[in-house]
């Protein structure tokens, strides 16, 4: 009989080198491990050798870079998304990627199941799960840190030592981290007590404010349609530039978040966040869209975007409502195009300076000086008529207002 062939969304920790193993076990299948490339600094080293000696009949490495950059960051920086008014989604956006490239791998490998390495409480297993039945519904999904047996990290070691899995002999990171090129999330340990500030060894990626210089950065920023193309004057890919503005925004003390979030399974959960360059693109991305949106299609946006956020957050990324939202969101980004001057100083971020060919600010209309060319007048009319509602109102229920003693 021909093996079963089992694609395996592989990151080279500990919990995904056990599945490894214990697929191969349980399943006597055939292991390919698929680990995405999204940017994280130091995970990726040696990631395909260990795959190997775990017991893996291939292992990929694919490069998601770009496409995350472009297809997903982007989209998503446009939308102006982010989770409950705050969180730029590093780990949300990034997951329907990686399920994709795993789907992707598994159809060209003849697999007729991915597993993924996510727990039965968080929003990463949802995500996986709902992009892979959209991307491939034929596909089996295993998740196998929901059904196994093993009930702690000393469990699992032991069970690499009796199968001769390599493990890192580093000492446990006391926090679970997920990283990647728009930010770093990072949970459990001490702060899991939401009264607990976080400790200065769980930043990653971002020194404290007060160490940051004396002196403000001041940086410039160009969109084209919505898209950030130069920074300082310099036009540079994606990547580039978005690195770029993690190590800046990092040394200024920039993005950091410390939030309580509710998840999708109904759990409220203590989060630390850094997204150095998120932080300051939503912000660059926000004060232009503001100098060039009319009035209407700017407010109806920031409506839309918690509806976005929440899209992305809840793993709902292959979706009919996503592209149309899309479609929408790329109409008002034809004017966002223009720069963007920031003040970067000791952990906050101030406007220093906005322009575009696109601007509607029309200094004749807001001046106070002899330039100015509103029709004073008119308002008399507009405000008679604007609140005549109002008037009619309280000339019917006259006591309404008044205080009662
Ligand atoms: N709570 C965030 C989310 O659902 C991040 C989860 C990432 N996991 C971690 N190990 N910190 O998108």
């Amino acid at each position: 009989m021909k093996k079963e062939r089992i694609a395996v969304a592989y990151s080279g920790g500990l919990d995904t080198s056990v599945i490894v193993k214990w697929l191969q076990e349980k399943y006597n299948a055939d292991i390919i491990t698929v680990t995405g490339n999204l940017g994280q600094k130091k995970e990726l080293i040696g990631v395909k050798e260990k795959a190997m000696k775990t017991g893996a009949v291939k292992a990929y490495m694919q490069d998601l870079r770009k496409e995350f950059v472009e297809e997903y960051i982007f989209p998503a920086l446009k939308a102006g998304a982010l989770y409950e008014h705050n969180y730029p989604m590093a780990t949300a956006i990034g997951r329907p990627l990686l399920a994709k490239s795993l789907v992707e791998v598994a159809l060209k490998e003849g697999c007729t199941a991915v597993a993924h390495g996510c727990t039965g409480k968080g929003n990463d297993q949802v995500r996986f799960e709902v992009s892979v039945a959209a991307l491939a519904p034929q596909l089996k999904v295993l998740a196998p840190v929901r059904e196994w047996e093993f009930k702690s990290r000393e469990e699992e070691i032991a069970y690499c030592e009796k199968h001769g899995i390599p493990v890192a002999a580093t000492k446990k990171n006391p926090y679970s981290i997920d990283e990647n090129l728009w930010g770093t999330a990072i949970e459990c340990g001490v702060l899991e007590d939401p009264m607990v500030s976080p400790p200065a060894d769980a930043y990653q990626r971002t020194i404290p404010a007060n160490l940051a210089p004396n002196k403000p950065t001041t940086i410039t920023i160009e969109f084209k349609n919505g898209v950030p193309v130069k920074l300082n004057g310099r036009k540079m890919p994606g990547i580039q530039l978005i690195d770029r503005l993690n190590e800046i925004g990092g040394k200024n003390g920039i993005g950091r978040l410390d939030m309580i979030e509710n998840r999708l399974v109904g759990i409220k959960s203590r989060e630390v966040y850094e997204a150095p360059a998120a932080t300051i693109l939503h912000f660059a991305h926000r004060e232009l869209e503001r100098l060039v949106l009319d009035k209407d299609t700017s407010h109806y946006k920031s409506k839309l975007a918690a509806d976005y956020a929440d899209m992305i957050y809840n793993g709902l990324w292959f979706t009919p409502l996503r592209s149309a939202l899309d479609a929408f969101v790329n109409e008002t980004q034809k004017v966002v195009t223009g720069l963007v001057k920031l003040k970067l100083y000791k952990g906050g971020i101030e406007i220093a300076g906005r322009k575009s060919p696109y601007s509607l600010y029309d200094t004749k209309l807001a001046t106070y000086t002899e330039e100015d060319s509103f029709d004073h007048k008119a308002s008399e009319g507009f405000i008679k008529i604007y609140g005549l509602p109002v008037k009619t109102f309280y000339s019917v229920n006259k006591n309404m207002l008044k205080k009662k003693k």
